[in-house]
């Protein structure tokens, strides 16, 4: 007696994927498909949320318009520049409290955050700010005013252009 052989599998009928290769077979696409989305992922991230910021040292031109004892804030930069007979300084706008920038106005500065009022030299007149606004330092170099605002001045100090 002789058994039939087993008829080999044509390209039409192709013998079946064992259970555990199906298996294996997708493990192995989901992780292809979760590199894949990883890698576009990436380059989805947001750049670097660092700016880069201007010099705190900055040259300056207080304009004729300005009157002596009026401030000038020059754009863009957190100072209110000053300039009478004795010379010029500079006081730094932001508020000792908590870091609002106060704005300037003919009897001082006020901050719009908390309400704290500074006279025209930086001193205290209403808190909660705890202590003067900063006076910066100034120098005049070549005819120009540069201020640098990660320097602190004593107050009072002016220099004579
Ligand atoms: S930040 Fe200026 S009063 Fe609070």
């Amino acid at each position: 007696m002789t058994t039939n052989p087993k008829p080999a599998n044509s390209r039409l009928d192709p013998e079946p994927i064992p259970r555990r290769d199906m298996l294996g077979l997708m493990s192995l696409g989901a992780a292809a498909a979760a590199f894949f989305l990883a890698i576009l992922g990436m380059g989805r991230l947001p750049k670097a949320a660092v700016l880069s910021s201007p010099s705190k040292r900055f040259s300056v031109v207080i304009p004729e318009t300005v009157l002596p004892g009026q401030a000038f804030s020059p754009p863009g930069r957190s100072v209110a520049v000053f300039r009478d007979s004795e010379g010029v300084w500079a006081v730094s706008t932001v508020c000792t409290h908590l870091g609002c920038i106060v704005k300037a106005n003919p009897d001082g500065f006020e901050c719009p955050c908390h309400g704290s009022r500074f006279s025209l030299d930086g001193s205290v007149t209403k808190g909660p700010a705890p202590r003067a606004l900063s006076w910066l330092k100034v120098e005049a170099a070549g005819g120009k005013l540069v201020i640098d605002q990660g320097v602190v001045a004593p107050s009072g100090t002016k220099v004579r252009l």
